[in-house]
């Protein structure tokens, strides 16, 4: 069987990584790929959004199955346009991804399905949003509308912040066309967690929980960034509360889209607000989490190609996943300056000291002649598997403390704090 991946970061990397452990693979390629994933597929040069190019590329080379990284292709119709082709190609279709595509059609989605979030309105321009929020009284979260990087999104304590946001989305028009309206919704309080699936338009297959650490600094201090780090499994979602969330968030949606005609066949990603009325939903995205794919998947034993095939017939409930007892822990390394400005083309040095016990995922790196080069914020994943989170933290870091360039960055608390 022949695969594509597309996409070229650390979650991209990981999905290589793992179905490079099928049997069933005989070749793989990624599309754009990065060093690492150079290491394990054929990178081809196409990008994440020229679909009529990975169109022709998988025409050609009789691709079986595409898997697609991203949340940019999925939302601009890739996996519509492949099936059109006849090419299989695991991941929502349009309809369904814009859960994570638009937050207003997200949003309203949930408003007529009676899934928990936080009330919330609609507007399109500045004073309308001032002056909601001056009824409404703060704190509020302005949140632009279409995707933004993860950039997008203002949760206000102040007049100040809700300037600033309004500034930023309205005047300065930073987001473009995904921010020519915002939703406004109340601000939660509670306990973060995020809940994965695999969908197949009726069945939901939960993956093992991870827990993210998204603030640049020890403590969960400073800006949010991407994810500075992953641990898993982590018991912030108990079993009760992970079903809880299937039956009042997770098969809804799956029943709501079945129901519109438009199936969600894919990974599911509930972000939640454990508040103290029960978890509220903060958004969907439609694909894996970066960098919680960097522990998920590393724990899964089951065959992504018997996932995508039984996604395909939708008999994903006769699918039992298997999953390595052992915890795992991603530390990510960083280009000093990030989430702000950065160098980038900084030799990387001592990825070969690394035992074989770690897994190195590569995100923002560049070959560059004979070296390897930061090429983005964040630039690897540093992911151990052991008997505890606290060996596999210790693993991390010793191959973590052996790889080095100009500004470095990491965080040193990472399945602690
Ligand atoms: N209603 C809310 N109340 C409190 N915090 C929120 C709320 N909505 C979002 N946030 C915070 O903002 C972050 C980003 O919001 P999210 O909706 O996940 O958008 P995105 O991931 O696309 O930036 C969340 O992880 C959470 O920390
Ligand atoms: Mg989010």
């Amino acid at each position: 069987m022949k695969v594509l991946v597309i996409g070229g970061g650390g979650r991209e990397h990981t999905l290589a990584w793992k179905l490079a452990q099928s049997p069933k693979i005989t070749q793989l390629y990624s599309a754009p790929g990065n060093p690492g994933m150079a290491a394990i597929s054929e990178c081809v040069p196409i990008g994440v959004d020229a679909i009529d190019e990975l169109i022709a590329f998988a025409k050609q080379g009789q691709i079986d199955w595409t898997v697609v990284g991203p949340e940019n292709p999925l939302c601009d119709g890739l996996v519509d346009r492949f099936q059109a082709e006849g090419l299989k190609a695991y991941g929502p279709r349009q309809a369904p991804a814009q859960l994570e595509g638009s937050k207003i059609f997200s949003k309203r989605f949930m408003a007529e399905h009676n899934i928990p979030t936080a009330p919330f309105d609609v507007f399109q321009n500045a004073t309308d949003t001032k002056n909601y929020i001056e009824q409404r009284g703060l704190p509020q979260v302005i949140k632009a509308d279409g995707l933004a990087a993860g950039k997008g999104v203002f949760v206000c304590f102040s007049q100040e912040d809700v300037d600033e946001a309004l500034n930023e989305i309205f005047e300065k028009k930073s987001f473009g066309d995904a921010g020519l309206e915002v939703i406004v919704e109340d601000c939660l309080e509670g306990i973060e967690a995020s809940f994965l699936v695999f969908a197949d338009g009726d069945h939901a297959l939960p993956l093992a929980p991870a827990q993210d650490h998204k603030p640049i600094f020890e403590g969960n201090k400073g800006p949010n960034t991407g994810g500075m780090g992953t641990f898993c499994p982590t018991t912030t979602l108990s079993a009760a509360l992970q079903q809880e969330v299937i039956n009042t968030v997770v098969q809804p949606v799956l029943d709501g889209m079945k129901a519109k005609g438009t199936p969600f066949k894919g990974i599911l990603y509930t972000g939640l607000m454990l508040t103290q009325d029960g978890p509220l939903v903060l958004e969907f995205n439609v694909r894996f989490g970066d960098p919680e794919a960097q522990v998920i998947l590393p724990r899964l034993n089951t065959d992504l190609i018997d996932i995508f095939e039984a996604t395909e017939q939708g008999t994903l409930n006769q699918l039992p996943l298997s999953w390595d007892e052992r915890e795992a822990l991603c530390v990510i390394m960083a280009s000093g300056g990030y989430p702000g400005s950065y160098e980038k083309g900084q030799v990387i040095s001592g990825l070969d000291q690394v035992g074989e016990d770690v897994i190195i995922f590569h995100a923002g790196t560049k070959q560059d002649g004979g070296n390897i080069v930061t090429n983005g914020g964040r630039v690897l994943g540093v992911t151990a598997l052991a008997a505890t989170r606290e060996d596999a933290r210790r693993q991390a870091y010793t191959a973590v403390e052996k790889i080095s360039w100009n500004g470095a960055y990491y965080r040193k608390d990472i399945g602690i704090n």
